[in-house]
C-alpha cells in the first residue's frame, strides 16, 4: 500500500528552493518560504509544497495528516564534515586545555588523535557500531539528517576498513544517512614517524586500493598541516584518491597557513574545510576553481580561539559556503547544527537565513547529492523536521536549546520528542 503524508500548518514552510546548483552571494539569503505552507509526501519522497489550502485539496483518505501546530518545518541539516565512529572520549584533555594546555602541545605528547586511533585500534567492529549509534541518535535529535562520516582513527588497511565498514553499518541500522569518506591521512601514525613516506605509501597502495574496491568510501580527505601531512604529502594522496574516482576533501589551513586550500583548490576538489587562516589568495583560489568552503565554527570554539574563518570574505568573493559541525571527540564535541548555526551568526557574522543555506542545500551539493536532498522540493527526499519555534531565526537565535520537534527521514519518523515524554 503505498505510504501518503501531509504536514498541514506550518507557520513557516521553509523549502530552500531555487535554482539547480549552490547558493551563492546574495541567493544565500533567500530561503523560500511558504507562509502557513504545508507538505505532501508519498513513497518517502515530495510531491508537492504550498500553501496550506493549496494542499489540503490533494489529502485522500489514505493520507496520514500531521499538524506542525504553527510551528516551522524544513529540510533536515546536512552535515557535511565529522568523525563520528572512534572508541573512547577525551574528556580528560578537555580538563588540561581548560587548565591552559593546547592541543598542540597535547598532540606532541601522544595525545589528542593519537589518542583515540589507540582506543579505536583495541575496539571491535561491534563495539563501535554500539558506541557510535549514540551518536547518530544525537544527530538525529538536532535535526540533522544525512552526515558526512570519515574514518581516520585506525591508521592501519585493517582498522581503516574496520571503521568504514561500520559507517555502512550505522547507515544500515540507523535512519541517519551516511556519506562516507575515507581519511586514512588523519594523523601519521607514531610507529611510521621516522619512515613518512612508507606510510604515505601504505596509503596510497594498500588502503586506497581496498576502500575502491569495496565501494567502501566516496571521498577521501587528508589532514594537510604541519607536523602531520605536508602539502606534497596530501598531493600523493589525492591524486592517488582520483585515479580511484574518488572525490576530494581536505582539512586545509586549520592551525597555519600551510597551503591547503591553495591545493584543493590545484586539484579540484569538491571541498576545503577549516580554513581558519586562509588568506584572500587562497579565496580567490577557491573560487577560481570552484571548490566549496567548508566552514568549522565548533572547532574554533571548543579549542578556545578567537580565529574565525573569514565567512564574509568567502561570501562577497561569490563561493558557496557550506557550515558543518566537525563532530569529532577532540577538537569539536558537538552534533548541534542549531550551536553551528549561532556561532556562524555570532563570531562569523552571517545571518540566519546564510547560516541555513550553508548547512541544508550548500552541503547537500558539497557531497554530490544536490538533486537528492537540501531543500524541500518535489522529487527530493522527505528528510525535514519540525522545530520547536514559529520563526527560523529562533534557530539560530535561542541556543543551548534542542529545537527539533519531530524529524523525518525518507518520509518516516526517525525522532520524536513528544514520544520520549518531553
Ligand atoms: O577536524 N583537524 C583534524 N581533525 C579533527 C580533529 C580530530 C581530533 O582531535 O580527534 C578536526 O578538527
Ligand atoms: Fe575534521
Amino acid at each position: 500500500m503505498s505510504h501518503a503524508l501531509a504536514v498541514i500548518n506550518c507557520s513557516q514552510l521553509v523549502t530552500l528552493a531555487g535554482a539547480r546548483r549552490p547558493r551563492v552571494g546574495g541567493e544565500l539569503r533567500s530561503l523560500a518560504v511558504i507562509e502557513d505552507g504545508a507538505i505532501l509526501v508519498r513513497e518517502g519522497h515530495i510531491e508537492a509544497t504550498g500553501r496550506r489550502r493549496e494542499i489540503e485539496r490533494f489529502i485522500t483518505a489514505e493520507c496520514e495528516v500531521i499538524d506542525a501546530g504553527k510551528r516551522v518545518v524544513m529540510p533536515g541539516f546536512v552535515d557535511a564534515h565529522t568523525h563520528p565512529v572512534f572508541a573512547g572520549i577525551r574528556a580528560n584533555e578537555f580538563e588540561q586545555r581548560a587548565s591552559g594546555a593546547t592541543y598542540r602541545e597535547i598532540a606532541a605528547r601522544g595525545g589528542g588523535i593519537r589518542f583515540t586511533v589507540r582506543a579505536t585500534r583495541a575496539s571491535s567492529l561491534g563495539d563501535l557500531v554500539k558506541a557510535s549509534k549514540r551518536y547518530a541518535e544525537w544527530f538525529l535529535r538536532n535535526g540533522t539528517t544525512t552526515i558526512e562520516a570519515k574514518s581516520g582513527y585506525g591508521l592501519s588497511v585493517e582498522d581503516e576498513l574496520k571503521i568504514l565498514r561500520a559507517i555502512r553499518q550505522l547507515n544500515d541500522e540507523t535512519p541517519l544517512h551516511y556519506v562516507p569518506t575515507f581519511l586514512g591521512a588523519h594523523d601519521m601514525p607514531s610507529e611510521y614517524k621516522s619512515r613518512r613516506q612508507t606510510y604515505v605509501n601504505l596509503v596510497i597502495n594498500e588502503m586506497l586500493p581496498r576502500v575502491a574496491e569495496e565501494k567502501l568510501a566516496e571521498y577521501c580527505d587528508v589532514f594537510c598541516e604541519v607536523d602531520v601531512f605536508t602539502t606534497d604529502e596530501s598531493w600523493q594522496i589525492l591524486s592517488a584518491a582520483r585515479c580511484h574516482g574518488l572525490g576530494l576533501r581536505v582539512h586545509a589551513d586549520q592551525l597555519s597557513l600551510s597551503g591547503g586550500a591553495k591545493l584543493a583548490a590545484e586539484l579540484n576538489a569538491a571541498t576545503a574545510d577549516h580554513l581558519e587562516q586562509t588568506d584572500a589568495t587562497g579565496i580567490a583560489a577557491l573560487k577560481a576553481a570552484g571548490v566549496q568552503p567548508v566552514l568549522l565554527p565548533g572547532s574554533v570554539y571548543a579549542l578556545s580561539s578567537n580565529r574565525y574563518p573569514a565567512a564574509r570574505e568567502m561570501i562577497a568573493a561569490g563561493l558557496a559556503v557550506v557550515l558543518a559541525t566537525d563532530f569529532n571527540p577532540g577538537s569539536s564535541p558537538t552534533p548541534s547544527m542549531p550551536m553551528i548555526l549561532s556561532l556562524a551568526c555570532t563570531q562569523m557574522k552571517m545571518t540566519p537565513a546564510e547560516a541555513i543555506s550553508a548547512s541544508t542545500i550548500n552541503a547537500a551539493y558539497s557531497l554530490g547529492r544536490g538533486d537528492e536532498i537540501g531543500s524541500l522540493e518535489k522529487g527530493k527526499r522527505a528528510d525535514f523536521v519540525i522545530h520547536d519555534c514559529e520563526d527560523y531565526r529562533e534557530l539560530a537565535y535561542f541556543f543551548g536549546v534542542e529545537h527539533a520537534n519531530r524529524v523525518y527521514v525518507d518520509g518516516r519518523s526517525a525522532f520524536s520528542r513528544d514520544a520520549t515524554g518531553q
